[in-house]
């Protein structure tokens, strides 16, 4: 898919790995829209930043993944502005530590719900508007990417409810890619690595301890391995490591 011009939506923009995928995607020619949930602050100087810097309406828009019947109204949002929906990121997600014996129902609740339940009804209401949508020349319709984690793929002690999360994500990229060529394409980039939790001090050396390739990856990374996804017609149901090496453990 040519991305020049074409309309994504990117949740959890404001920060951190989202922040570093608005900014690649805007940079690249797309006209984006990027959600925030408690970030409005740095969401509001992100997009007023973009949009000064490159000419383009860059939108942040309000959004909490729990609210799952907000999703539609969320893709109605920038096709009242665009007229269509291209890409959705979905990269919003929470992360901490929850051990087996106080892991509360809340907390798995809400992993639960933002990292897989809001993912998959938001995919959905993308989806279907996407289906709607002339097919670019080469039959492409929309493209959805899935920010994962490697560790769906390991056993952690004290991060079950996240660890399923992303493991049931991955699962769900490859049921929606099956459900959903041949006209869009549905993969996911499993990370590991990247960005200690905020407020967590860790060296560098420490943070990318199990890495072979023995440093963490860059966001500029996580942006390339996005956009090969959504360049490439000819990959869907793939969840690409970008780990450094970590699952050759
Ligand atoms: N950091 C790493 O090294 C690493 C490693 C492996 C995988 N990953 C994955 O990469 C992605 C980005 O990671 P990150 O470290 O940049 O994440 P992060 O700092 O934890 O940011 C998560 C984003 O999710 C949004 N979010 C949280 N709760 C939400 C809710 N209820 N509704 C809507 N949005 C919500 C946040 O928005 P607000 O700030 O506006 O509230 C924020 O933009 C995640 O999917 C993560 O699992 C990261």
């Amino acid at each position: 898919m040519e991305l020049t011009g074409k309309v994504v939506l990117i949740t959890g923009g404001a920060v951190r790995i989202g922040r570093g995928l608005v900014e690649d995607l805007v940079r690249l020619g797309c006209r984006v829209a990027f959600t925030y949930h408690r970030s409005r602050v740095e969401a509001e100087e992100l997009a007023r930043r973009l949009g000064a810097e490159t000419g383009q309406d860059v939108l942040a828009l309000s959004y909490d993944a729990r609210r799952v019947q907000e999703a539609p109204a969320l893709v109605e949002r920038l096709c009242a502005h665009w007229g269509r929906i291209d890409v959705l990121v979905l990269n919003a997600a929470r992360f901490y530590r929850t051990p087996w014996d106080a892991l509360s129902e809340a907390q798995w609740d809400e992993l639960l719900e933002i990292n897989l339940k809001g993912p998959f009804f938001l995919a959905q209401a993308a989806a279907r508007q996407m289906r709607l949508q002339e097919p670019d020349p080469n039959g492409i319709r929309g493209k959805i990417v899935a920010i994962s984690d490697v560790a769906a793929e390991l056993v952690w002690r004290s991060y079950l409810p996240y660890q399923i999360s992303k493991a049931g994500l991955n699962l769900m990229v490859r049921v929606l890619a099956r459900n959903l060529a041949p006209s869009i394409t549905v993969n996911a980039v499993a990370l590991s690595t990247i960005l200690p939790e905020p407020g967590r001090s860790v060296s560098p050396e420490a943070f990318a301890q199990d890495i072979p390739l023995g440093r963490p990856g860059r966001i500029e990374e996580v942006a390339h391995a996005v956009r090969f996804l959504l360049e490439n017609d000819f990959v869907t149901g793939h969840v690409l490591h970008l780990d450094g090496g970590r699952m050759l453990r």
